[in-house]
Formats: structure tokens, sequence, C-alpha cells
């Protein structure tokens, strides 16, 4: 544990700070947000659910008006309100989710996690970002002893998922609904593909919840 030099609160290891300056690009678009919505989180979003868990959702970056302003990955947009709800179906979430990380909402054997950390502009972060970014990916998967499985929430976070596992992007290439086999020597890994469960994606037909049920079903088959 380190303490952070703004708030005084201990930040873990492997976790970037309040003010984490890696990214030139999303350390000016936070303090944007800062003196716009001072209110706001404004800052890296951390996991989400307990290190023991088995199952590791992979978004892709916080929501400008989601995760950025609650502090809680998914919480506050639309692309959180069907993943909560799923999870609440499959048995990985329990009680009451209301977009605010105040909820009382819990994670069952199940922690969310961002390939990105920061809100970035558009919601796309750069390649350069991501590279940036993979080392907070890699602790989280790390300290995850009894990690079994990951659903990478669209096709970035599908390959920053594989880079941070050390894995060959073009044996496992993203398809919806497939299950890829990762074997890091010392544990073997069942990694699922899903469209992101973004807006756009569901308003376009890309994913319908009926899709993106039926990955968390396949999942629950895993972890039972
Ligand atoms: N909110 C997140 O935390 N991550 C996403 O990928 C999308 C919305």
């Amino acid at each position: 544990m380190r303490a952070s030099s703004i708030t005084g609160n201990t930040i873990p290891a492997g976790e970037p700070g309040r003010n984490c300056a890696l990214c030139s690009r999303l350390k000016a678009y936070r303090e944007e947000n800062r003196q716009a919505e001072p209110s706001w989180h404004n800052a890296p979003v951390p996991s989400f659910g307990g290190k023991n868990a088995r199952l590791l959702i992979v978004g892709l970056a916080p929501g400008v008006r989601g995760a950025n302003r609650t502090g809680r990955p998914f919480t506050g947009d639309y692309a959180g309100d069907l993943l909560y709800a799923t999870l609440k179906e499959y048995g990985f979430a329990q009680g009451n989710y209301a977009a605010d990380p105040k909820d009382g909402l819990e994670l069952a054997d199940c922690r969310i996690t961002n390939a990105v950390r920061c809100v970035p502009p558009q919601n796309k972060p750069l390649p350069i970002e991501m590279t940036a970014c993979r080392p907070f990916l890699q602790t989280t998967m790390t300290e995850m002893k009894n990690l079994q499985a990951i659903v990478a929430l669209g096709r970035i976070a599908h390959e920053s998922t594989l880079r941070s596992l050390g894995a060959k992007l073009s044996a496992f290439p993203f398809v919806h609904g497939a299950v890829h086999e990762i074997d890091e020597g010392a544990r073997k890994l069942k990694l699922f593909d899903s469209y992101h469960c973004s807006r756009y994606n569901t308003n376009t037909g890309v994913l319908t919840p009926d899709m993106f049920r039926a990955v968390f079903a396949n999942v629950r088959t895993m972890i039972i």
C-alpha cells in the first residue's frame, strides 16, 4: 500500500493513483471534467468485487456520466443496466442495483474491471493508453488466485486481456459467444467473448439481451 498525496488515503499497490499521469490525454480530459463537474469521481475507477472471485468481467473504460461520475464500474449508464440485471439473473450479483455505488449491490464470486481505468474522450481509448493501463489489468488478474473465467466485453477488452495474459492474439480471435481456453502454465483460464453491452450495440441489434444472457448462462455452467 502507498499513500495518495492528494487524499492521504492508501492506494493498493498495483493500482493507479487518483492523479495517475501515465496518459497525458486522459489526464487532461480528467482535469477538464473536474473543472466542469467537481462533485463527480473524475479519477481512475477501481475494480468492483472481491479478489477471491472466480469470475472476472473486463469492460472497456469508464463512461463519462457512468463510472467516471459514480466511481464504480458500469454504474450509472445504460451498459450497467443490462450488465447488472444479467449478473443478478445468473446469481453473480445480489441486492438492488440503483445506479449508485451506495445501492448495496454485491457481486457474488465475480469482479468487474476495465481495460482502461480512466474515462477516454468519446469512449475511445487509444492503443497507447491501452498499453499504459495494462499493468493494472495484469495486477487485477494475478491477484485473483481463484480466477477461472473471464468475460471480455468487446474486442478491445478481449485483446487487452490476451495481451495481459501473454497469449497470442492470432490464436484466439474475438467471436461473440466463443470460449477460449488459455493455458497460463500454472493455471488454465476460460475466456468468454461477448459484444460490449453498450447502448449503441443494443440499439443497433448487434447484441440483444438474450445474446448477452446466453454468455452468462454458459459461464454459469462452468462456475457452479
Ligand atoms: N462503464 C464501464 O465501467 N465500462 C465500460 O466498458 C462501459 C461502461
